[in-house]
């Protein structure tokens, strides 16, 4: 089929039109480079040895959307594009709601126009907020979101079933992502943000690298194993694939249905430290600080509903995911990143 893929460029994008592309799909891409770097389109081409059909674009350009829609026959469209810092939300909220609610209208006009009424949206487990039990379930409460970036992601999947009510004829899935975490194993796609990273893992691979002394722990006071924050780490080849298995769910039936993709297994950020010293063969000097705001003790996903739908599971356990993120910035570190 063809896929239309946006942020194709980001972190779980690139990954995703690999592993579209190894399913056998046809891909068609865009991204603005916002919060990506060129020379992923090419490594996507080099990883999988065909030529992506790429546009630069901006999603809320709808000139540049009715383009790519007049100029290919898309079959369904996986939406990544979207800012996606906690922390940078809380400064520019305007952007974030700009780009990502703006911009995800912009998108759903132009699929509307142009007759293509299959969408897989990157939703977040953020939209569950501070969860009453766990693991998370799909049909637990949403909202107590605490950042504008999460609520984005809540007011897109409130779209999205609202779309749905008024025309039953589109195929919507609202992937719901935990904490995704590795990179491909080829060392070539990994998580390489710009600017300064808000998510764990880039920061603790800024001390394994030299560019940090130590990682700040927010916090050793939660109610979890260790007193540190508990996240349901997901590789992100196993997300990947997880989408290939979307797209074929979507273009089966209409509907709209949110599905968890995660591993069930929910690991502190002491672990995570620890998992990471064993991958690199190195310590990693870390100094406990305040809680982070917005910060909850504990998430990790029931992600049965996943394997019922989709017959897809998460196969990579943490060692493959430190293993393969260290592995991948060494190379990142040698090309001078
Ligand atoms: C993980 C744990 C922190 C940094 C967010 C979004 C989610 C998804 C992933 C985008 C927490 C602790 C972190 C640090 C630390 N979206 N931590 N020191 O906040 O669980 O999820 O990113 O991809 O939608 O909500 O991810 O990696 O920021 O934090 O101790 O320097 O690590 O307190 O317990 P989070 P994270």
């Amino acid at each position: 089929m063809n896929i239309l893929v946006t942020g194709a460029a980001g972190f779980i994008g690139s990954h995703t039109c690999v592993s579209l592309i190894e399913a056998g799909h046809t891909v068609v891409a865009f991204d603005n480079f916002y919060n990506s770097k060129k020379n992923v389109i090419s490594k996507i081409g080099k990883l999988t040895g065909s030529s992506l059909r790429f546009y630069e674009a901006d999603m809320t350009d709808t000139a540049s959307l009715d383009k790519i829609f007049m100029e290919n026959k898309i079959d369904c469209v996986i939406h990544f594009a979207g800012y996606k810092a906690v922390g940078e939300s809380v400064r520019i909220p305007l952007s974030y709601y700009y780009n990502n609610v703006y911009g995800t209208l912009c998108l759903l006009e132009s699929m509307k126009k142009h007759g293509v009424k299959r969408i897989i949206f990157s939703s977040s487990a953020t939209v569950y907020g501070k969860p009453a039990s766990l693991p998370i379930k799909e049909d637990f409460p949403l909202g107590g979101v605490t950042n504008p970036y999460g609520r984005t992601k809540l007011m897109i999947e409130d779209i999205l079933r609202d779309l749905w009510i008024s025309d039953n004829s589109w195929s919507i899935i609202l992937l719901r992502y935990f904490n995704p975490v590795g990179a491909h194993e080829s060392g070539l796609l990994c998580e390489d943000p710009n600017g300064i990273p808000n998510n764990i893992t880039p920061r603790i691979l800024d001390v394994l690298f030299g560019k940090e002394q130590y990682i700040t722990v927010f916090g050793d006071d939660y109610d979890t194993k260790d007193g540190t924050g508990v996240r349901d780490y997901i590789h992100v080849c196993d997300l990947a694939e997880g989408h290939v298995k979307a797209v074929d769910y979507a273009c089966t039936r209409n509907g709209v249905c949110a599905v968890n993709l995660g591993t069930g297994v929910g690991y502190s950020v002491f672990e995570l430290i620890k998992a990471f010293e064993a991958a690199s063969g190195k310590e990693i000097p870390y100094k406990i600080c305040p809680r982070r705001a917005g910060d909850i003790d504990a998430c990790y996903a029931d992600p049965s509903k996943a394997l019922e739908l989709f017959g897809w599971k998460a196969e990579r356990g943490i060692s493959d995911m430190c293993r393969d993120a260290y592995n991948a910035r060494v190379i990142l570190e040698r090309e001078g990143r």
